[in-house]
């Protein structure tokens, strides 16, 4: 997404990896509010996804691990539980930076928790019936919701690998910490997309959730940007300065253009998409192998 930084070739991409949960640590309890120095607006943009993201992956995982039973393709089966081991601790861990910066730094998430909670363990839990088919219907529905917002995280966690967060003295801790959520949401693209093929391989149930994901991601992250930065005790954001910094983080690569994002939704809607052509399984893999949080290390 930032055309000004060398790309990995595809040619050179490994193909499917073997998925494993990592040990990780990162350390932000020093980052301050404004992570991204001299960019408070994308700082707190990125830090929404410490907010949302424990509870959608908390989803994620409860989801499959209920869909998993389900699948008699080992295959899929092992790579399902590689995603369902890496989402836990992506959760875990936005859950412990949500403590160790943003409660730290004077904000406090319950508002934005409690609606996180309402959205995925009441609106989005198992329907209750008694009918199998509305049950499978239902389980099909969320798994294609999740394929759809799976392919933004893949999208995000390609813009977060070629970020300018690095080269603009982010604080290391925090972008280590993106990076590898990233990298990580790079490795496992395909996989949620692969099992809501198998469950319900029906081109109109992959768009119907798409658009409904449009909808739903445009609405938690633009509230919760909202939010933070009403929140933050630091300093107000009048609306025109929002706007500014947003195009100022445009300009550094610290956030994606709002255009760049509808951009890669639009092969989404072509019969041949295909997850793995979003972002290089190289780069990642080679983050991982250099990333000090995901070396089981310290900063
Ligand atoms: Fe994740
Ligand atoms: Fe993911």
């Amino acid at each position: 997404m930032t055309a000004n930084l060398p790309r990995y070739d595809k040619a050179f991409d490994p193909g499917p990896v073997e998925l494993h949960a990592r040990d990780v640590h990162f350390d932000v309890s020093d980052a301050p509010l404004e992570w991204i120095p001299g960019h408070p607006v994308p700082s707190h943009v990125i830090s929404t996804l410490n907010l949302f993201l424990p509870e959608g992956e908390r989803w994620f995982v409860r989801t499959f691990n209920e869909a998993l039973p389900l699948v008699r393709d080992e295959q899929l089966a092992s790579a399902m539980r590689g995603f369902v081991g890496q989402e836990a601790v992506h959760a875990d861990t936005h859950d412990k930076a949500l403590r160790d910066y943003l409660v730290r730094g004077g904000i406090d998430p319950d508002p934005a928790e409690r609606q996180m909670a309402w959205i995925f363990r009441r609106l989005l839990e198992p329907r209750e019936t008694d009918s199998p088919r509305k049950a499978h219907k239902n389980l099909t529905e969320r798994l294609w919701l999740i394929a759809a917002i799976e392919h933004y995280t893949a999208v995000l966690g390609d813009f977060a690998l070629n970020s300018g967060w690095a080269r603009g003295g982010a604080h290391p801790g925090m972008t280590d910490m993106f990076q590898w959520h990233g990298a990580e949401e790079v490795e496992h693209r395909s996989v949620a997309h692969e099992v809501a093929t198998y469950f319900d391989n029906s081109y109109l149930s992959r768009i119907r959730a798409m658009v409904i994901s449009i909808l739903g991601l445009f609405l938690i992250i633009s509230r919760t940007t909202r939010y933070l930065l009403k929140a933050d005790p630091e300093r107000n954001y009048p609306f025109p300065q929002v706007i500014v910094g947003w195009l100022r983080g445009v300009r550094a690569g610290h956030v994606p253009s709002l255009w760049s994002v509808i951009l890669t939704t639009v092969p989404y809607f072509s019969t041949k998409y295909d997850p793995a052509d979003v972002g290089s399984t190289a780069q990642a893999v080679a983050y991982l192998a250099a990333s000090p949080g995901a070396r089981g290390g310290a900063q």
